[in-house]
């Protein structure tokens, strides 16, 4: 009986503590993470390094994984990168390898397995004017273009492919184009 009356008291105590009190200080917080949150104020003075969290990107930043392409989708910049956008990648055995799957998966639909023209699409008369490579003077950089751009009744294909695959593509395009030449 004795002992029940100490835990009664113990308990009364312990509920006066943490319920009562001032109203305006807690007496204990038992997650204090959720009183205290560490907010950023998005238009206020206190986010990081005590500035804004909502400040504009220093200019001339690049989001990650972003690579900008500085030629226009015009006829200006159609040709500018064709005398001057280059291939940073090696024709190498891996990168043709890459460049051959990607080929197949996003291009020889239409201008088929050799670059012909003649792709599944192309033959069943889905798709016209699908020229063979070597009817058109291809460079690097204009094959690169046509795949960010598109061109004429050919989309753009810059969201299909990374800019890796891109420039492996352009690899295999350029060697399906040697071959059909000789
Ligand atoms: C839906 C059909 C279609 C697909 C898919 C397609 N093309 Fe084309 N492509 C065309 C047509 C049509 C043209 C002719 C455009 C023109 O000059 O009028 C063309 C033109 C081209 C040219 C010549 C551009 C020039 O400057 O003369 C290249 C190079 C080319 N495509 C590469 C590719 C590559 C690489 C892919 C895959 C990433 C691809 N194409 C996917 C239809 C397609």
């Amino acid at each position: 009986m004795k002992k029940l009356k100490k835990i009664s008291i113990a308990l009364i105590v312990l509920a006066t503590v943490v319920s009562c009190g001032d109203k305006h200080t807690r007496s204990l917080e038992y997650m204090p993470d959720m009183y205290v949150s560490v907010p950023y104020e998005p238009n206020g003075t206190e986010g990081v390094n005590g500035k804004s969290s909502n400040l504009e990107p220093v200019a001339g930043t690049i989001a990650r994984g972003h690579v900008p392409y500085e030629y226009a989708d015009t006829n200006q910049g159609y040709e500018s990168a064709k005398n001057t956008l280059k291939n940073p990648l090696e024709a190498t055995e891996k990168n043709l390898e890459n460049g051959k799957k990607m080929y197949g998966i996003y291009c020889a639909v239409c201008h088929g397995k050799t670059g012909d023209g003649n792709g599944i699409l192309a033959e069943r008369e889905k798709f016209s004017g699908v020229p063979n490579y070597i009817d058109r003077e291809l460079t690097e950089g204009n094959i690169y273009h046509v795949i960010m751009y598109g061109r004429n009744l050919m989309g753009s294909h810059a969201s299909q492919l990374t800019t890796k695959e891109r420039w492996q593509v352009v690899s295999y395009v350029e060697k399906l184009r040697n071959d059909l030449l000789n």
